[in-house]
Order: C-alpha cells, then sequence, then structure tokens
C-alpha cells in the first residue's frame, strides 16, 4: 500500500505539463555534451550522464508502467538490471562502480527509450487518474529531479579530473554572493513544529510531522564565505588535528585534503575554483562550496577562537534549521538555491516513521545509518525541488555535491 499525497485528484493537465517539462529539463542538460561526456564515470559515487538519463527511465517503466500499464512489456528487460540503482526488491543490478563501461545501450538508444516510455506514460496519466498512478507520476517526477543534481555534479566532477578543465557551460551558473552584512539572529527555541505538513508531494522522511525542542541559540543570517574558508586554510587548519573529529582527521591524512574539492593554485599562484563554467579565480564572496561534514565541523571549531564574531560556533541541527526558515525566511535571503548546509544532526527516522510500502520503501528509510543532514538548496537543484522540510543527506566525507554551511551558537 502506497502513501497518497491527498485523495483529491490532481489537474491530468498539471500532471502531465510537470512530467514533460522534468523530461525536457533532462535531455537540456545534455545539449552542451558529446556521447563520451554523457559516457564517462569519475568515481564510484558519481554516475555517468548517460546512465542517469537511463535509470530515471527504468524508473518509469519498472515502478509505473510495470505496474500499471496494461499488456506491459519491456524495451529490453535488460535494462532492468543495468539501470538499476539500489532496489533489492526489483531484482539483480549491474555493479555502481562500473556504469561507466556500459558503452552498449548507446546514448541514441538510451534516447529513444526515453521517448518510447515518455509517450506511454503520458498515455498512462490521461487514462488512468487514480491517485495510485498521479502519486507515483509525481514520485517520478521527483526522483528525476534529484538526478539532474547529480548529472551536474558528477559532471563537474568528471570534467575536475580532465587536465584542460573544460567547462560544461560559458554561461554564469548563478550563485548569488553573500553580501549581507553579518549577522546573529535569535533562534526559534523552545518547543517547535518540525516536519512536512500540508498537502502536496514530500518525501517519507519528511514525515511525520512532530514537535521538537530547541534550546535557546542563535543562527548566522550569512553562508560561511570562500575568504572566511581562506583565513582557515592559511591558518594551516588542514595540518592541525585540534580542530578535527578523529575520525575526520584520520580522513583528512588518509585523502591528503588540504583544500575545497575543486580548490587549486594557478600559474601565478592564486586560488582558483573549478566551477561548471571552468576553472575561475576564487570569488572570495562567495560561499564556501564542496566541502565534507568533517570539514565544515573543523572549520566551526576553528572559527571558535579565530574570528572574533563566530566566537562559539558549531553547526545548527536540522530542527533550528527547519524552525528558523519557517518563521524567518526574510532574514535569511540565502537558505535556498546556494549550497546545501551540513547540519550537526545524524539522519534519523522521525518518531513513528515509516518508509513508503512496496519497492518505494527502499528510497529513503534504508540509508539512515551513518550520514548527517543537510538542509537547504544548492545553485543546481531544479526549481521548486526543494522545501524548508526536506533533508538531503551524506556521509561525514563525501564533498562531491554543493555543499557548505551556516553557523549557530547557544545563546541563552
Ligand atoms: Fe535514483
Amino acid at each position: 500500500m502506497l502513501n497518497k499525497v491527498s485523495n483529491t485528484p490532481l489537474s491530468v493537465d498539471w500532471l502531465l505539463d510537470k512530467f514533460n517539462q522534468s523530461r525536457k529539463y533532462s535531455t537540456d542538460l545534455i545539449r552542451g555534451l558529446s556521447a563520451e561526456d554523457c559516457q564517462s564515470q569519475s568515481m564510484e559515487d558519481a554516475s555517468p550522464a548517460k546512465w542517469h538519463l537511463a535509470h530515471v527511465t527504468w524508473f518509469y517503466e519498472v515502478m509505473v508502467l510495470k505496474v500499471l500499464e496494461r499488456n506491459f512489456q519491456y524495451w529490453n528487460p535488460q535494462f532492468a538490471v543495468l539501470f538499476n540503482s539500489y532496489y533489492n526488491g526489483v531484482g539483480d543490478k549491474h555493479p555502481r562502480s562500473k556504469r561507466g563501461l556500459l558503452t552498449r545501450p548507446s546514448l541514441e538508444e538510451v534516447l529513444q527509450w526515453r521517448k518510447n516510455i515518455e509517450d506511454r506514460i503520458n498515455h498512462l496519466i490521461k487514462e488512468n487518474t487514480s491517485s495510485e498512478l498521479q502519486w507515483l507520476i509525481q514520485l517520478g517526477i521527483n526522483h528525476e529531479q534529484q538526478h539532474q543534481e547529480l548529472l551536474l555534479t558528477d559532471i563537474q566532477h568528471l570534467f575536475f579530473n580532465n587536465s584542460l578543465l573544460p567547462a560544461y557551460s560559458s554561461e554564469a551558473i548563478n550563485i548569488p554572493l553573500v553580501i549581507n552584512p553579518f549577522e546573529w539572529i535569535d533562534g526559534i527555541s523552545g518547543l517547535v513544529e518540525i516536519g512536512f505538513q500540508g498537502e502536496g508531494f514530500h518525501f517519507d522522511n519528511e514525515s511525520p510531522a512532530h514537535t521538537s525542542f530547541n534550546y535557546p541559540h542563535v543562527i548566522s543570517n550569512q553562508l560561511v564565505s570562500n575568504a572566511q574558508w581562506l583565513l582557515f586554510l592559511q591558518d594551516g587548519a588542514y595540518q592541525d588535528p585540534r580542530w578535527w573529529l578523529d575520525a575526520g582527521w584520520a580522513w583528512v591524512q588518509a585523502e591528503r585534503i588540504t583544500a575545497p574539492l575543486y580548490w587549486n593554485v594557478d600559474d601565478n599562484k592564486q586560488y582558483c575554483q573549478f566551477s561548471l563554467n571552468g576553472n575561475q579565480p576564487l570569488n572570495p564572496l562567495a560561499p564556501v562550496s564542496n566541502i565534507s561534514y568533517f570539514e565544515a565541523d573543523a572549520f566551526a571549531r576553528w572559527s571558535q577562537k579565530n574570528i572574533p564574531e563566530f566566537k562559539g560556533a558549531r553547526l545548527p541541527t536540522e530542527s533550528e534549521w527547519e524552525a528558523f526558515a519557517k518563521v524567518k525566511p526574510d532574514l535569511a535571503s540565502n537558505l535556498f538555491g546556494k549550497v546545501w548546509q551540513w547540519t550537526s544532526s545524524n539522519y534519523n527516522p522521525y518518531p513513528g516513521y515509516q518508509p513508503w510500502g512496496g519497492v518505494t520503501g527502499e528510497y529513503n528509510g534504508k540509508f539512515m545509518v551513518n550520514q548527517m543532514v543537510l538542509r537547504g538548496s544548492s545553485a543546481y537543484t531544479p526549481k521548486g525541488h526543494a522545501r524548508v522540510s526536506y533533508r538531503n543527506f551524506f556521509p561525514t566525507h563525501a564533498r562531491w555535491q554543493m555543499t557548505g554551511l551556516r553557523l549557530a551558537k547557544d545563546g541563552f
């Protein structure tokens, strides 16, 4: 039994529009890429663009058409294995680390398969207005949006590993600058309501809505900037175990971490940052990005002692972040659309949490260990995807997503 968003039927035209828009956006994202660009995989965490395009199509074929289409037939039953990500309830999977070796099917065939599945989903949406189908389509759209963001972050990582440091796009990626004067703002303390409320699509990990308790605290109206991170780096913090969690220090040493992922030094010894626009001089006013939880945590500890206004600083909890974002959205205009913000909260189920039923139950719940929650959204997050209750999550060492931080501190 699936959790349905609402028993109120959605407009068929609205759903068709959302579905077709989201499908088009995926293929728009590869317009400037070659078939070779779409083929390669830079590391196990990242997937080829072709695989992303295929996997989100697999999702509709296996999770929707196979269940609800009359006279269902696979485009190619072998794709059910090739493009299964992590759903054990669906069957076998091609190994994640070997997605870049899938030279067959070709990009051309994947695009043909996408078109076939799109036509069939369009037909199904028109003939089946059940809440089950409508919910599954919304899940498919939101799932594809998540992969659109991953497609961009994975291309960035792939291109960073090319000595030519190619640009994905010559258009400026819109990362608004940190420009407002820094300010600590009173957080929302006491009993606060957390989690998704109301109608509309949301992931199972955002519910149930529940009461949480926040101790008195203040939250920064700003994201930590590259200029502030440069102070951390130039003070030798990457070489100083005082600031690091034990596991973080082991990671820094083992991986020889000395800067955020995409920072590098050019021939003139100036710091640069690689982005989808190519390699560019580091912008001191931009929010720091592509840092791990370990780095965010170390920065907070270091900044307590080294940046006067950050005395007592720490990462916010996800409950502090959400309560603040709900009540004071205007006071921190950089909550969304810049960088995901690490919180100090473990990715745990909310009180009373139950995963969705069926194979979609594997979507979120089984990852609730050894990961930290991030809030907000990034410049690569598709428009309309994130919410104030949205919970992103990554392991403590991951940093190929656009991940940054804002600080909080106890305030009595
Ligand atoms: Fe997926």
